[in-house]
């Protein structure tokens, strides 16, 4: 398989971890390039469902690489939660799975700051995951983080971590109101431990990856999160900390953009969103109710209620500009099995006037109006199909219609359910 980014093209949850998971049967290396612990990927193997924060969604397959990039904010305590799971259910990680020796990390202080901060602000709240992810890449872009590396020396290490303590644990009482419930010591203790296990991992992993590259290997990359919540190009105040577009691959991996062949942007048949922010097709009512009953929607993180809403094809547009899809693979169709009409936004309208591309203020998106068609459902299970051919004909003039209004990008694969081999292939890479 060509060197390829998988990539959220909504508000994440997507199916992501679903499509790496498939992939990486044809795929040696599976690189994660940014986000944290905030991501909460699911892969269903066998009935067995595993949900992966930390660890690349393409440990499942025993002989495959798995690396942590360096844009990614490492969270050691949820990464080695991952690693006991993966253990007990008889998945080796050794000498397979790597952690960038730059990645900085994610300490208890900073989930500290996270929720502190969220719960002080009265103006604007994000309904962030409360993981850390914000105040450590802030960390990071003011110059005081601290990184896997740092784990080497252990005496400079401990340095490091008393000077950032200080300072944050007067931030979180003297600004936030509020109190940091873990010692130094506490964590100091802790490090010292989680350090033995942690340290045989750490590798240049950007050194490792163009190895990799120049020997033939093929790269996967896994995008956390969705082009909505790009630090950039999202809904921005309410977006995550890092760029979660393709672009973010070269830097979070460090690679350069011709190692990429193909850009694969996974698309939701439907819309949901977890947190705050504006969401034009979120449905407040019945339909979003059946919606968020039918796909499961519960944050995999957080366990929150999405928000649930029609298919949107104005922010699938948006996604496709900033990232370049080559390629999109269509998940969870069979949710939509039991509507009757289901509807597709084609454009909004902004105060009277119709627009087809997405306002770049969170608050003039606040203010669209979606327009709508609507399609007749299939009403009949779908979870059983292999062909696209023997999907019914109003799930593929549906499917038809969304690739028409997404500039005709190809599509990949069609998933019809959870499970690795509910997928149906259309066009190959
Ligand atoms: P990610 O963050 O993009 O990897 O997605 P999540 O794992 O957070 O959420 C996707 C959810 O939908 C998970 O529970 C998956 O097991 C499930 N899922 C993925 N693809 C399909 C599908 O085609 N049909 C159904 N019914 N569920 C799916
Ligand atoms: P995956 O990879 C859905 C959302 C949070 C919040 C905002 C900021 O599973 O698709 P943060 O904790 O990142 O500062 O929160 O971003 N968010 C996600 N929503 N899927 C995710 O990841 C998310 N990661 C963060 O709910 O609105
Ligand atoms: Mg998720």
């Amino acid at each position: 398989m060509p060197n390829s980014v998988i990539i959220g093209s909504q508000w994440g949850d997507e199916g992501k971890a679903k499509i790496i998971d498939y992939l990486t049967e044809h795929s040696d290396c599976i690189i994660r390039f940014q986000g944290g612990a905030n991501a909460g990927h699911t892969v269903v193997v066998d009935n067995h469902s595993f949900i992966f924060h930390m660890v690349p969604s393409g440990i499942m397959y025993p002989s495959k690489i798995c690396i942590i990039g360096n844009g990614v904010v490492f969270d050691p305590e949820q990464f080695l939660t991952e690693v006991d799971e993966l253990e007990e259910r008889g998945i080796s990680i050794t000498d397979r799975l790597y952690i960038s020796d730059i990645a900085h990390m994610v300490l208890p202080y900073h989930k500290a700051i996270d929720i502190a901060r969220e719960e002080h602000r009265d103006d604007i709240r994000i309904g962030t995951t409360g993981r850390g992810i914000g105040p450590a890449y802030a960390d990071k872009a003011n110059r005081i983080g601290l990184r896997t590396g740092d784990l080497f020396d252990w005496e400079m290490f401990k340095e490091k971590l008393t000077a950032a303590y200080t300072q944050k644990k007067y931030i979180i009482e003297h600004v936030y109101h509020a109190s940091l419930d873990v010692s130094l010591e506490e964590i100091i203790d802790s490090y010292q431990l989680m350090r033995e296990r942690i340290v045989p991992h750490i590798r240049n992993t950007a050194h490792y990856i163009f190895n990799c590259y120049k020997q033939g290997k093929r790269l996967l990359f896994e995008g956390a999160q969705g082009t909505m919540l790009d630090i950039d190009h999202g809904t921005y105040p309410y977006v995550t900390s890092s760029n979660t577009i393709a672009g973010s691959v070269c830097h979070g991996a460090g690679v350069g953009p011709s190692v990429i062949d193909h850009v694969i942007g996974i698309v939701k048949t439907y819309t949901t969103r977890v947190g705050n922010g504006p969401f034009p097709t979120e449905l407040d009512n019945e339909t979003g109710e059946k919606l968020r009953t039918e796909g499961g929607e519960f944050g995999a993180t957080t366990g929150r209620p999405r928000r649930c809403g029609w298919f949107d094809s104005v922010v699938l547009r948006k996604a496709i500009q900033v990232n370049g899809f080559t390629r999109m693979a269509l998940t969870k169709l069979d949710v939509l099995n039991t509507f009757k009409e289901i509807n597709i936004c084609t454009h909004y309208e902004l105060e009277g006037k119709k627009i087809d591309y997405l306002p770049t203020t969170a608050a003039e998106l606040e203010k669209v109006v979606p327009v709508y068609e609507t399609h007749q459902g299939w009403n009949c299970d779908i979870t059983e199909c292999r062909q696209f051919s023997k999907l019914p004909e109003n799930a593929r003039n549906y499917l038809k219609r969304i690739q028409e209004l997404c500039y005709d990008v190809p599509i990949l694969l069609v998933s019809v359910g959870p499970e690795r081999s509910q997928t149906i292939e259309v066009e190959p890479l």
